[in-house]
């Protein structure tokens, strides 16, 4: 199975661990679209377009049977219009996990963190109108501009970085929130942060094992050719933090469960 797998940077690899976690063979061209990031502050034509590239070059260059629009943000610019436009694959989006919080929230306040842009969307509006009207839940939004760019120069445990979100967390911790959603892929990566600010029992939502389970649905009745284990290629139009990238998949890397090229593009 040929998995293309997309995001601005490297919050896409977070989904990426968790399809590893899931499949023993699998071929997985990852593009970290660096030239560009962040897109979270840009237009939804701009991001329309960014998408609508890597996934031409996806299936030109690699004939990927399945993309995973590993970015909440492309997911909600785009996905409509690449289902559309590319109906001969598979495409699976991320979205943020609203719909599980609610369920696992006890105090009824939740906190969304996401892009400006995932939560100005469409997408994102009409879920929240659409579970809003058969829930009480109190919902916390909040975008985190500046954040990813952190991430992405591995500014992880840094004052400023941790600074920043606790600007953000404190109204949330100040108004009950015991469920915080994850939705962009970049932010399980400061899930540390997260819960040192907002205590160890904050339940935390992210979409990578979703997205790996929705994966193994939709491709369980198609019969791909398999592999011997778990290929990772990663490609970036930009730069690329490989420190970052080893960081993210040191514990696959340790198990030499995967292989890993890297390629500027
Ligand atoms: N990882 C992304 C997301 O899930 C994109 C972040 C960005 O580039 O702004 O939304």
């Amino acid at each position: 199975m040929k998995v293309g797998v997309f995001d601005s940077g490297l919050g896409g690899l977070t989904v990426v661990n968790a399809i590893i976690q899931t499949f023993n063979n699998a071929e997985i061209f990852y593009i970290a679209d660096t030239q560009v990031a962040p897109y979270g502050i840009k237009s939804k034509e701009e991001i329309l377009q960014h998408s609508f590239e890597v996934t031409k070059y996806l299936i030109a260059k690699h004939e990927i049977d399945v993309l995973i629009v590993a970015c909440n943000t492309a997911t909600s610019a785009a996905i409509k219009d690449l289902r559309t436009n590319f109906p001969n694959i598979i495409i699976i989006g991320t979205e943020p996990g609203i719909r599980p919080a609610l369920n696992t929230t006890k105090t009824g306040s939740v906190g969304v963190l996401a892009t400006r842009a995932t939560l100005k969307g469409d997408k994102y509006q009409l879920l929240v109108n659409e579970l809003s009207s058969s829930n009480s839940v109190k919902l916390y939004e909040q975008a985190c501009p500046g954040l990813v760019e952190q991430i992405e120069l591995g500014k992880i445990q840094t004052d400023d970085t941790f600074d920043m979100l606790e600007n953000w967390l404190k109204p949330m911790c100040e108004n009950g929130v015991d469920t915080i959603v994850l939705g962009c892929t970049h932010y399980p990566l400061v899930s540390s942060n997260i819960k040192k600010i907002m205590g160890e029992n904050i339940k935390l939502i992210e979409t990578g094992n979703a997205i790996a389970n929705r994966l193994k649905d939709l491709t369980k009745e198609k019969n791909y050719a398999t592999f011997e284990n778990i290929k990772v290629f990663i490609y970036f139009t930009g730069e690329l933090n490989t420190g970052m990238v080893n960081h993210i998949l040191k514990d696959w890397l340790l198990g030499g469960k995967i292989i890993i090229r890297e390629t500027k593009v």
